[in-house]
């Protein structure tokens, strides 16, 4: 019995595909042998107007992605060779799934309902070959798949950073590519309302534009003067809705409610709580306190602007937000506080749920269902809502406990405007860390679901918010490749995916992206490092980490001491010699120029030595542990300081004891420290450092106070000491955050890096 598995085993091996490069991968491909051959009678022959139209889609594609231009039919010409299409919903595959049958003479594609065609001939694409100069075949055999889950959504912000006609058209490209089939079009924020609105024309007069933008990170509050703005008429929103349908994706309009409105509320003030002011579309990003003011007027506008929307937009769906809805100008406003009593809500939560209820009342009885972000939660969930999980997965989880439809788009997965390399070798992003590996591992269906229960997951999203993503060029490089990995955590089957497979198939959807000049992220081909010891005091070992599938890992370090070069191919993690001054490293990749990681070591007297820490730094912000502080890499700052150097205290001070393992001159003692208000972090205000030659009598060596911007703080040793084994470093924590600042009245952190002595 065991033997006869094994034999089953193999000839499946054998029969399938196995180095397809098809991306999502297919539930089934089988081969057989031989080829159907290109030629120039083949055509592809719609059977129906729907796979007629799919036929004209991917023509397209085939000249863009393969310059080999198809004709399409709708009737039989002459004796030329057919790939057929059609739709026939008995079929026996999942919905929206199709058939491939590849034999020397003919193709056919069947798809069993909306999309199938399209998602069938998209495969076959993926299945051509060159095999010369102008020629094309596809290996014999078949092929049958469908999607893992019914929503497989991209979403784009158009509100902080305006994207024309042309671009989104592109982007629904490549959701199509990759068969998602929801565009999830982030059209209303504080900083922009984009979508034209005949009875209210105000929102795009006065609502699309700003009188500037933030430049640079957030923490640094810096702005342009340079207006910026733009809307879509409704004569090309009608246009991008026809192009996602020929494409299979349904376009879902997000209209912000009842935060997030400060644009609108720009051209229509009347609609806030506070009588008599002014509001500006907002310049800079983040979270205002403003929010619609729940009276019978904003009913009454919301409703018409609706209206407007869903007559432009025949998707099921509507968004309407409800995400972040600061709560504080309902407190202080007596409509919102007679309109809490009148209804006998608990508080202002119990308002956004009376808002959002109101909302999914209007959007149902026009036969449309709203999705809400999990923030409408509260407070109870609405009848007709569906929940966007974007904090974590809970808001997903409490929505199918409760029999309700849920959509996937927690941010440690599915943010792609988070980092996906080292910050240091990307684009300024918000922060966060998400890389093509993180998006590949994502399960949609939380452990936390029974088997009904999960039945209520509809699939999973990426979001693409454009603070700190202001060009064409720029979405394209936070979009893809991850994309791709989403792409198969929607659609495949969860025990096909492998992301050494996945990695080894991507090499090959580069090379396509490249034809149409995209520019996709290169961070897989990162190498990243880590710093070690075996144990305190030890040897420093560099580790070298980079995906194996993309070939060898090929180093260059320079002597500080006479600059000699020495190259070599990485094989496993190596001492880092006391005369290295920089490390280079890349990955030959199968791209042009591959992103290389150059590592700055700065030797010095405590460079690698024993380093023992007082207070722990807490779990998030503890790097490879204390020798992070003697490693000889300096943290950096810009343009992210997130990463593996900066340890961070919480409340704590710093207190660290440094062994030089023997006595030795000291001039100096030189600490890194890490200033950000925005995210609550501060420089001690004070470092003192004491000196001993055995660890007991420790004498006071200098000291040093600190103002707030400074970055690296070196203090003199008293010149009446001269040398000593142990130094202690004494940095109290700044304390209290000052009123007026982010966090004020709670203590601050504490950041530090490189330790040097010199
Ligand atoms: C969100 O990221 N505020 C939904
Ligand atoms: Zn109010």
């Amino acid at each position: 019995m065991k033997k006869w598995f094994g034999l089953l085993l193999i000839c499946c091996c054998l029969n399938s595909f196995s180095q397809n490069v098809i991306i999502p991968a297919p539930v089934s491909v089988q081969s057989a042998p031989g080829y159907f051959v290109f030629d120039p009678t083949t055509y592809l022959l719609g059977t129906d107007f729907r796979s007629y139209m799919d036929g004209f889609v991917i023509k397209d594609y085939l000249i863009k992605y393969y310059n080999l231009p198809l004709k399409t039919a709708t009737k039989k010409i002459g004796d030329g060779k057919i790939i057929t299409l059609k739709y026939d919903s008995t079929i026996a595959v999942g919905n929206g799934g199709y058939f491939i049958n590849i034999t020397k003479e003919n193709i056919t594609i069947t798809g069993k309902n909306e999309g199938g065609v399209l998602y069938g001939l998209l495969t076959m694409m993926q299945m051509i070959e060159k095999s010369g100069n102008n020629t094309f075949q596809i290996p014999c055999g078949t092929v049958e798949d469908y999607p893992r889950f019914e929503y497989r959504g991209m979403h784009l912000d158009c509100a902080r950073h305006f994207f024309d006609v042309d671009f989104i058209k592109k982007y629904i490209d490549y959701l199509a590519l990759y068969k998602m089939n929801s565009f999830h079009w982030h059209l209303t924020d504080d900083q922009g309302w984009r979508i034209e609105i005949k009875q209210y024309p105000k929102l795009t007069e006065i609502g699309a534009w700003r009188s500037g933008s933030m430049v640079g990170h957030y923490r640094d509050q810096q702005y342009d003067t340079i207006r910026y703005g733009g809307f879509y008429t409704q004569k090309q929103i009608k246009e991008i809705v026809k192009y996602a349908n020929e494409r299979h994706i349904t376009v879902i309009p997000e209209i912000e409610m009842p935060g997030h409105c400060l644009a609108a509320l720009a051209a229509y003030p009347e609609l806030g709580c506070v009588a008599d002011t002014t509001y500006t579309v907002a310049k800079g990003w983040g979270v205002f306190d403003e929010a619609f003011c729940p009276k019978e007027e904003t009913f009454v506008f919301l409703q018409n602007v609706l209206d407007e929307v869903m007559a432009l937009f025949p998707s099921q769906y509507i968004h309407i937000g409800g995400d972040e809805v600061e709560k504080i100008r309902w407190k202080n406003c007596s409509h919102c506080q007679q309109l809490i009593k009148d209804n006998n809500l608990v508080d202002e939560h119990g308002l956004q749920n009376y808002f959002i209820h109101r909302i999914d009342n209007y959007v149902t009885s026009k036969g449309r269902k709203i999705i809400g972000w999990d923030e409408i939660l509260e407070g109870g969930i609405t009848p007709n809502a569906t929940i966007m999980s974007w904090r974590g997965e809970d808001g997903a989880i409490a929505a199918a406990q409760q029999n309700h439809y849920a959509i996937m788009t927690p941010g440690s997965y599915c943010y792609f405007d988070y980092y996906q390399g080292a910050p240091l070798l990307e684009p300024l992003a918000i922060g966060g860390f998400v890389t093509l590996e993180k998006v590949y591992q994502f399960n949609p269906i939380p452990a936390a679901l029974t088997a009904d229960q999960a039945k209520y997951i509809l699939g999973a999203q990426g979001n693409l918010w454009t603070e700190y993503i202001n060009y064409p060029e720029n979405v394209e490089y936070m979009l893809l490749p991850r994309l791709l990995a989403l792409s198969e955590v929607v659609w495949s089957p969860l025990e096909k995916r492998n992301f050494d497979d996945f990695s080894r198939r991507l090499v090959f959807h580069f090379g396509l992206l490249d034809k149409t000049g995209t520019n996709y992220a290169k961070s897989v081909y990162q190498v990243n490092y880590r710093i070690t010891q075996t144990e305190p005091g030890a040897d420093l070992l560099l580790e070298l980490i980079g995906n194996k599938q993309f070939g060898d890992i090929h180093v260059t370090t320079i002597s500080g001491i006479n600059g000699a070069k020495n190259a070599f191919v990485y094989t496993q993690p190596f001492k880092l010699e006391t005369n290295i001054a920089f490390v280079s490293a890349n990955m030959v990749a199968g791209v042009k120029n591959p992103p290389v990681t150059n590592i700055k070591i700065q030797q010095n007297t405590a460079t690698g030595k024993k380093i023992i820490i007082k207070n722990e730094p807490s779990k998030k912000y503890s790097g490879d542990g204390p020798v992070t502080l003697v490693n000889g890499i300096e943290a950096t700052v810009t343009p992210n300081w997130s990463g593996n150097e900066w340890l961070g205290f919480s409340g704590t001070d710093l207190e660290v004891i440094i062994d030089l393992g023997a006595i030795d001159t000291i001039n100096s003692v030189t600490v890194g420290f890490l200033y950000d208000k925005m995210s609550w972090i501060y420089p001690p205000q004070s470092m003192e450092i004491y000196v001993s030659d055995n660890q007991r009598n420790f004498q006071k060596a200098g000291q040093t106070k600190i103002n707030s911007t400074q970055k690296r703080v070196a203090v003199k040793i008293n010149s009446s000491i001269t040398t000593g084994r142990y130094i202690k470093i004494i940095a109290p924590n700044y304390g209290l955050i000052p009123s007026g600042n982010p966090g004020s009245g709670s203590k601050a952190w504490l950041f530090t890096d490189e330790i040097s002595i010199q």
